[in-house]
């Protein structure tokens, strides 16, 4: 069975309350659940963390050099703008960094065309809402024939 990690970063704990005409009503426990259970389908697993502080989530992506996952999943919230640090984290991982976007960030304001960490990641999916995590996985299994 794969086992991917599944990163987020600042107030994606918020989700649900959080900006709905923008983010949907469902919760971050929810779309996990929905996520899990559509990677379930597919033989697959997730490890899922969530932090609002930048170097957490620093240190999450640096301990998964010791461990055997197939990818990391990440949206890193407004950091993907910001974090030099969380860019230079990523660019140690030698598996596959797919970034992802709940939002299409290129119909939003300006100052989030700009995305930092994006430039240490494989491929960026944006604008699918929970769908960008179960389909983010969905592409490592197909990229190796294994769906
Ligand atoms: C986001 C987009 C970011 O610009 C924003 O700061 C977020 C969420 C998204 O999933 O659409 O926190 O990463």
């Amino acid at each position: 069975m794969k086992k991917f990690l599944v990163i987020n970063g600042p107030n994606l704990n918020m989700l649900g309350l959080r900006e709905p005409d923008i983010y949907g009503f469902e919760t971050l426990d929810e779309i996990i659940k929905y996520t899990n259970n559509k990677i379930q389908q597919v033989d697959a697993s997730a490890d899922w963390y969530q932090s609002n502080i930048e170097g957490e989530i620093v240190t999450r992506i640096q301990e998964s050099l010791n461990q055997d996952y197939a990818a990391i999943i990440i949206n890193p919230g407004a950091y993907s703008h910001t974090s030099i640090a969380i860019f230079d984290a990523l660019s140690i991982i030698k598996i596959p960094v797919i970034e992802v976007h709940l939002s299409n960030t290129h119909s939003r304001e300006e100052f989030r065309l700009r995305k930092l960490t994006a430039r240490a990641a494989q491929s960026i999916m944006e604008g699918l809402g929970r769908d960008c995590y179960y389909l983010a996985i969905y592409s490592q299994l197909l990229k190796n024939e294994e769906i």
